[in-house]
């Protein structure tokens, strides 16, 4: 399905109107209220059994991959943790969960699509983690961040990625990590994406075979 998105296809919706993918999969993920489902992305050479994962929707990252996320946080212990692509704010709020376990950090994340972010603010405004984080209805590559970026989280639209990470690169802590989601063979934009910016010497790529695809990248200039 989310395939589809990638080629910025749109569904039918009720009464034949069009709707986004990104609407269509926001109301199927209101319907499955949180029910976890088998990862249904097609197997790849890296990852040939997808469905030994789990997701909330094809949007949202892989269950397993928000729990690494909340790890990386606990372990790495950033300050400033910045997302492109909150979607419904599910791995904004599973990153501020470990900012919380942390005892300190905050996350600033952006949503481009004013529907979906109007129901990632009203989810965050639910949550107690809502004090660490600043959600934004902006473009990733128009947002403006103050300060030295010691996590990356790369989950926006595939072909604006690369652009992403040449934007904010001068400011990722050297010691940080960039992550880009969606990075799997089969989605390829991202994968190549990394490895090209990897070839150009700019950051060191390491390509975690999840369902969907994960990359785990580290700046290389200032590395210590
Ligand atoms: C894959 S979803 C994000 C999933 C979310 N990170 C999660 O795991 O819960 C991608 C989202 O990025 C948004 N988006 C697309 N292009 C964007 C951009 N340039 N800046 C910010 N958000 C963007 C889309 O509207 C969509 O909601």
């Amino acid at each position: 399905m989310k395939d589809a998105r990638l080629r910025g296809t749109v569904a039918m919706g009720l009464f034949g109107k069009k709707l986004k993918q990104e609407h269509k999969i926001m109301l199927q993920a209101e319907r499955a209220k949180g029910a976890l489902l088998p990862e249904y992305h097609r197997a790849t050479p890296e990852c040939p059994h997808p469905e030994r994962w789990s997701m909330y929707d094809s949007m949202t990252a892989e269950a397993e991959v928000l729990e690494f996320l909340r790890t990386l946080v606990t372990t790495i212990k950033p300050e400033l943790v910045v997302e492109t692509g909150a979607f419904l704010g599910v791995s904004t709020l599973w990153i501020a969960e470990g900012l919380k376990m942390n005892g300190r950090g905050r996350i600033v994340s952006c949503e481009l699509d004013p529907v979906v972010f109007t129901k990632a603010k009203e989810k965050i405004a639910a949550s107690e983690l809502a004090p660490l984080i600043d959600l934004r209805q902006e473009s990733s590559l128009e947002m403006k961040v103050e300060g030295t970026i010691d996590l990356f989280f790369s989950d926006s639209d595939p072909p604006v990625r690369e652009q992403e990470i040449r934007h904010y690169l001068p400011q990722i802590n050297p010691n940080g990590l960039i992550l880009m989601h969606d990075a799997s063979s089969h989605m390829k934009t991202v994968r190549e994406a990394a490895l090209k910016m990897e070839v150009e010497g700019l950051i060191s790529v390491v390509l975690l075979p999840t369902p969907r695809g994960l990359v785990v990248a580290q700046k290389r200039q200032g590395r210590v």
